[in-house]
């Protein structure tokens, strides 16, 4: 087991765009063990490659999370084929810890991704599936939740963060602050 670092608002490779998978090598599929076990350690539902800093497309999701078994979806070079409906929800990000907000996505969504032996699969999504899917395929393109609010309500979040960051170092270790667990056990981070 292997905990990566979270790069956290202000890193540069949280704007990037990432690079798709050509080959599904056995680093990408320690990449992809290496996330799982930094998102289940983050208490995440989802985290992308370029949270830890790899330039790689690829994300996992875990929206199961207390509930057993677990669920993990690996996602390699995922892509929205269909989306529908839109739907309000709270979200929040392992990169932008204690920063949370409501951001409109398609109520259902089918995604086309490689699985960590390289083969296509199709996924469908609604609910917090959708929004964890559409959250963590835009990291893949250098987006972030943030980048939906209205004007006066991401500069109400980033204030937030200002006040927030001097407590996360620009990498923090997955041992995450009580604070961030405990503070809203209602919230989901992606
Ligand atoms: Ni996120």
């Amino acid at each position: 087991m292997s905990l990566l670092d979270i790069h956290v608002l202000g890193a540069p490779i949280l704007r990037q765009e990432t690079n798709p998978v050509t080959v599904v090598t056995d680093d990408v599929r320690r990449l992809i063990a290496d996330m799982f076990d930094t998102m289940y350690a983050a208490r995440g539902i989802g985290l992308a490659a370029p949270q830890v800093g790899r330039t790689e497309r690829v994300t996992v999701i875990d929206v199961g999370r207390d509930k057993a078994p677990p669920q993990p979806i690996a996602l390699i070079n995922p892509e929205i084929v269909l989306q529908e409906g839109s739907v309000r929800g709270e979200e929040g990000c392992l990169s932008i810890p204690e920063v949370y907000g409501d951001v409109d996505r398609a109520a259902r969504v089918v995604v086309r991704a490689l699985d960590g032996d390289g083969q296509p699969f199709e996924i469908e999504g609604t609910d917090l599936l959708a929004r964890c899917l559409q959250h963590e395929i835009d990291h893949l393109h250098g987006k972030l939740f943030i980048d939906y609010l209205s004007i006066l309500k991401r500069r109400a979040a980033l204030a937030k963060w200002e006040e927030q960051k001097a407590k996360y170092p620009a990498l923090i270790r997955t041992v995450v602050p009580v604070s961030v667990v405990a503070g809203r056990p209602d919230a989901e981070e992606t």
